[in-house]
């Protein structure tokens, strides 16, 4: 049966028109703007949370205070704009983890992404009996069917509530990866492969507990023929970031999205991150002198990720990615997923919606036999 639409996406009382999901993207580059846009377009807007205070430069507020009035602002003026879905990405490796959690809450936002470590824990005063009634739906971000295994059943055991839905991201995502650097290119890790290991887990949970939890596919996908792919896989939807930094309502300043369409493929790399962490981003001369050794000179404002060393580290990847955000890229540079380089315009959010929606039409005339041989 060839589908007229894609399918729409539910989420526990939450409904998308549209089985997309816009990935939120540090430090700034997904914002009140974006998020809006991607769910007026009928899917899901996710706001990041990494480092606004770093945006409020010119107040005279700490960063810490900063931090959470930029982000009431965005979740706020976000809903101004859009009665569509909103969501929130909360790294788990941020020192105020716990604040932004309780912001998030009591601005009743939709849903809240929880990525770059395992969410397990809630702030202190939550009690189980106070979890169960939050509005705001979960989703963690995992990279393997045994993270979503130790997730659920911590919840379930600990708090009396599962997440909403699970987004597992594969090694092709931009930004911080959940891999080792030698696990990036095996294919034991591709996302097509892991995808089968999360839904299985998460299938155990759908069957004793009796309700839907959506498996959200993430990273490298790009076409509404890589949507249609992943659904057939068994996946409920897809989290896309990459394609969404090309478009008109993206946060970043214009000099970050030209990087993205002047990038080619052999430009997309990975770094080491102070965060502890492989990264995917474009090569620029910030990379070039750091990996040569260079220090970048800083003053950790307040530190706002758990596992960075501010003391060894060469450079402060907050610093780096907002500057990057303003444009300032000689200060910084662009984290990007690894098909950047396809990028070739910038676009309204609309037109790229409309687009994906016209591939994934197109892509299911052709025979499953072919699709797998197209992408080959
Ligand atoms: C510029 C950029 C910044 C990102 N920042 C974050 C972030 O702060 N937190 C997070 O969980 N994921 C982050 N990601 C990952 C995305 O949310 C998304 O899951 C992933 O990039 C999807 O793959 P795609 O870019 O190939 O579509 C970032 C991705 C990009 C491209």
């Amino acid at each position: 049966m060839v589908l007229d639409k894609m399918p729409q996406l539910k989420i526990g009382d939450l409904v998308l028109e549209k089985p997309i999901i816009q990935g939120g993207m540090g430090v700034g580059i997904s914002l009140s703007g974006l998020a809006s846009a991607v769910a007026n377009a009928g899917g899901l807007g996710v706001i990041s949370y990494v480092a606004l205070g770093l945006l409020e430069q010119e107040s005279k507020m700490k960063y810490r205070e900063a931090n959470i009035v930029r982000l009431r602002r965005e979740i706020r003026t976000a809903k101004q704009k859009t009665n569509g879905v909103v969501g929130l990405n909360i790294m788990v490796a941020m020192s105020d983890y716990n604040e932004l959690l309780k912001t998030a809450v009591e601005e009743e936002v939709d849903i809240v992404f929880l990525g770059a470590g395992l969410p397990l824990r809630f702030p202190k005063g939550y009690t189980v009996d106070k979890i169960k009634k939050i509005k705001t739906h979960f989703a963690p971000i995992v990279s393997s069917g045994r993270a979503a295994q130790i997730v659920f059943q911590y919840w379930e055991k600990s708090f009396g509530r599962i997440p909403e839905a699970v987004v597992v991201e594969g090694p092709k995502a931009g930004g911080h990866l959940g891999f080792k650097k030698d696990q990036i290119d095996n294919p034991d890790f591709k996302l097509e492969n892991i995808v089968p290991d999360v839904i299985e887990v998460i299938a155990s949970f759908e069957k004793r507990l009796g309700k839907k939890i959506p498996v959200i596919a993430a990273g490298g996908i790009f076409t509404g023929a890589d949507i249609l792919k992943f659904l057939e896989l068994g996946a409920s939807g897809v989290q896309m970031a990459t394609r969404f930094v090309a478009t008109d309502e993206c946060d970043a300043s214009d000099l970050f999205k030209q990087a993205y369409v002047q990038c080619k493929e052999e430009d997309i790399e990975i770094i080491e991150s102070p965060v502890g962490l492989p990264g995917r981003a474009i090569r620029n001369s910030f990379i070039e002198e750091v990996k040569a050794g260079e220090q970048k000179p800083f003053q950790c404002s307040w530190k706002c990720l758990k596992t960075c060393d501010y003391r060894t580290t060469p450079y402060c990847i907050a610093d780096a990615l907002a500057y990057a955000q303003k444009g300032e890229l000689l200060k910084g540079f662009t984290f990007a997923g690894s098909n950047a380089f396809k990028v070739d315009k910038i676009i309204p959010v609309q037109t790229l919606m409309d687009t994906l929606e016209s591939e994934f039409r197109n892509a299911q005339k052709v025979k499953p036999k072919s699709r797998v041989a197209l992408e080959a």
